[in-house]
């Protein structure tokens, strides 16, 4: 009932260490985990210690509009940098913008096109931060979600330099009203991070995290993520089976990898805003590609979650869909 450690409960920060380094492969004691109340809290955190206004900052393009938002609230230059199915091409960012003081990444399940870095460009991101004195903000978000393929551990086991700053959140893996997670950060920081926390909003409410702690270490999180895969990927099957059947045509499916989503390519010929729009009218929630962009233009696509949706909602949803294309496929000329 008194005050709590600005890094976070102290068994909890135990439980996250031993867990990330068996699921993971993150390097690190529980002095190096600080708990936030989520991705979002974190890289502000990161931000408001490492970077000046005008620093210029990578981020991946496509990428989460809530990050871009953030890094220009504190008067960070974003660059894109466009993004393939290998994640994010440092020869890409070193043409568009050589140096930068941080970059932005999801490395084990890219937003919004759910891809893998491949370990050759992690390579060259370590490669290029040590360079350039640049941090990397690894988001790993989803990274227990992935549905095909062997997963890769986080890029933060391949760093010898002190330069990844690793971030998880639990407002995924258990529900988005939650707000936990957490940040592992290389020891050299460790001090300034807990300094600035403890004049920022002091330590994160102790009863939520020994509750979380309990969760974690009496083995319910472990049970939990397996049950949470399944169903997902059920959810996922029902999104692809229902799309081959009602989609042909007008919207062609990404595989699911991992993460909660797949994009939906739209046809030639029916826009994407106007299929966001009427979708959204029909109480279809997606994201439209373009949102998500920053310096790029991309194909026209619709990104399609299933993390809130129940099977039937997704069928009846992908119905309603195939209702809206094909009334906007039929205007085309
Ligand atoms: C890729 C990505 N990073 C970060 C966040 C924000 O995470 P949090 O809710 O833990 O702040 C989201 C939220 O959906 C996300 O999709």
């Amino acid at each position: 009932l008194t005050h709590g450690e600005p890094l976070g409960f102290r068994p909890l920060r135990e439980a996250i260490a031993h867990q990330i380094a068996a699921e993971r492969g993150v390097r690190c004691t529980a002095d190096e985990v600080l708990i936030t109340s989520g991705t979002q809290a974190s890289l502000d955190l990161m931000a408001r210690l490492l970077l000046d206004p005008s620093d210029r900052v990578w981020m991946e393009d496509p990428g989460y509009v809530g990050i871009t938002s953030l890094l220009r609230a504190h008067g960070a230059e974003v660059v894109g940098v466009e993004v393939d199915s290998d994640g994010i091409d440092c020869e890409v960012g070193r043409r568009r913008c050589r140096s930068a003081r941080l970059v932005y990444v999801t490395p084990s399940c890219q937003f919004p096109l759910g891809c893998t870095l491949s370990l050759q460009r992690r390579l060259a991101l370590l490669d290029w931060a040590l360079e350039e004195g640049a941090w990397i903000f690894e988001d790993d978000y989803d990274s227990q979600l992935r549905f095909a393929g062997r997963p890769l551990a986080a890029l933060q086991s391949l760093d010898t330099s002190g330069a990844v700053i690793y971030s998880n959140s639990f407002n995924k893996m258990l529900f988005t009203s939650l707000r936990l997670g957490f940040l592992v950060v290389p020891e050299h920081l460790i001090d300034a991070v807990a300094a600035a926390r403890s004049v920022i909003d002091r330590f994160p409410s102790v009863p939520d995290q020994a509750t979380l702690c309990e969760f974690i270490t009496q083995g319910h999180m472990e049970q939990h993520m397996r049950r949470m895969r399944e169903l997902y990927e059920l959810r996922f099957e029902t999104l692809m089976r229902s799309a081959r059947r009602y989609l042909d045509g007008f919207m062609e499916l990404s595989s699911p990898g991992a993460g909660l989503q797949v994009i939906g390519w739209l046809a030639p010929g029916i826009g994407e805003d106007e299929a966001w729009h009427q979708a959204a009218e029909q109480g279809i929630s997606t994201i439209a590609l373009s949102q998500l962009t920053i310096d790029r233009s991309m194909p026209a696509g619709l990104v399609l979650g299933v993390g809130s949706a129940s099977v039937r909602g997704i069928s009846r949803g992908v119905r309603q869909l195939a209702q809206v294309l094909r009334r906007l496929r039929s205007r085309a000329p």
